[in-house]
């Protein structure tokens, strides 16, 4: 269905089905429906390890003496404030405001994983007229970004279930924006660079754009009664549901359970439970209806339709979906980034030509 012979070589919509670089990372089997995370079961790492040993798990893949100090990076420097400051005059979305600083970074990968939480809070509270927290080191990576947001110190709770997401999404084998982030990498231009073009291709609606839309649906539906027509309506338009399908995995994303877990006990912590009850009924519903409108297509919940309740019981506004997404699949491109300059090749595909030739020049 995506396979056809172009003279000596085969192409794949999409890249499908292709397999182009092997990796110590991830691996993701769409069949089983399972992620390995250098060598741990998502579901064993992710809510019980910290995001710093998970840093050195994957940074130590490509090097030995691969430090994992991510206080030293917190601080901004003045360069990157000013640049949140113009981003605020402009009332840029936070996305395109962590697209602007990220260039200004100096240094190593471990820069910018340390740096990110510092840049998407503070620009938050410049967006809202407020001035930004001061880093504290004393708290781990996922407080210290619930702090920066804040300027409060999240519960032991909380920091828990963002530092169980951030787990969760740090890694997920060449996906669009990892994949952009190791073609760079094949020209051998730098870290920051890689990163830069990674978080542009994250913000797109059919990858890490998806968590914001899916949670709007849930409230344009409101409550379960009206899910079935709704749904309907936006499949009959042709419309995509937003956390829902995948490229790869034909059955659950076994994220989506983790995620679900990690919610449910935000939830249990009085969060907002109405809307969790809500979007799980919602859930079977699209499902049910997804089933229905594409027989032939396994649809089926993934990644971001819980990262949205996740991120919603943590109190974040969507506009902050995305760019805490990055915040930790940062750390990934960045693993990737590393293996591709040590293991790969410049990453250069053909392109089959069906436009005109012979044309002969007029002027
Ligand atoms: C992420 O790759 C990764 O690993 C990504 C990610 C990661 O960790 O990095 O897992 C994170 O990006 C998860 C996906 C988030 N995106 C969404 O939730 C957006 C909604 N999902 C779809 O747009 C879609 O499922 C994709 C983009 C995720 C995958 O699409 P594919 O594999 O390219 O499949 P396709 O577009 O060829 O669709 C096949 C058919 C189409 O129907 P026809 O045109 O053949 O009639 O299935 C339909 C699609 O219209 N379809 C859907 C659908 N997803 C596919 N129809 C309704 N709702 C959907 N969500």
């Amino acid at each position: 269905m995506y396979w056809h012979t172009v003279e000596h070589a085969s192409m794949s919509t999409g890249l499908e089905g292709v397999v182009a670089a092997s990796t110590r990372l991830s691996r993701v089997d769409g069949e089983a429906g399972t992620l390995i995370l250098a060598g741990y079961a998502v579901e064993d790492l992710a809510p019980h390890a910290t995001f710093e040993e998970v840093v050195t798990l994957f940074l130590t893949t490509y090097s030995s003496n691969a430090s994992s100090d991510l206080v030293a990076g917190r601080k901004l420097s003045p360069t990157t404030i000013d640049v949140l400051h113009h981003a605020a005059a402009r009332r840029a979305p936070p996305m395109d405001a962590l697209l602007m600083a990220t260039p200004t970074l100096e240094g190593d990968a471990l820069t910018a994983i340390a740096a990110f939480p510092t840049i998407v809070g503070t620009y938050w509270r410049l967006l809202h007229g407020e001035s930004p927290v001061p880093v504290r080191h004393d708290l781990s990576h996922a407080a210290h970004y619930l702090h920066q947001l804040s300027g409060a110190e999240p519960t032991p709770a909380r920091a828990r279930a963002l530092e169980t997401y951030l787990i969760t999404v740090c890694d997920h084998g060449l996906n669009a924006s990892t994949f952009t982030a190791r073609v760079i990498a094949s020209t051998q231009s730098d870290v920051i660079s890689a990163i830069t073009g990674a978080l542009a291709a994250l913000k797109g609606p059919l990858h890490g754009g998806a968590p914001g839309p899916a949670l709007d649906m849930v409230f344009e539906i409101g409550t379960p009664d009206r899910a079935e027509a709704i749904i309907r309506s936006k499949l009959d338009a042709g419309e995509r549901l937003m956390g829902f399908g995948h490229r790869v995995y034909r059955v659950r994303d076994p994220r989506a359970d983790v995620l679900a877990a990690a919610a449910e006990r935000l939830y249990e912590h009085g969060a907002d439970r109405r809307t969790y009850e809500l979007a799980r009924s919602i859930e079977r519903t699209a499902l049910r209806v997804l089933h229905e409108h594409k027989p032939d297509r396994r649809l089926d919940t993934n990644v971001e339709f819980y990262t949205a309740l996740l991120l919603h019981g943590l109190g974040l506004p969507t506009e902050l979906f995305t760019p805490t997404f990055a915040v930790g699949r940062v750390l990934g491109w960045c693993a990737h980034y590393h293996e591709q300059l040590r293991d790969g090749r410049l990453i250069r595909p053909q392109s089959e030509y069906i436009g005109p030739v012979g044309l002969q020049y007029v002027a």
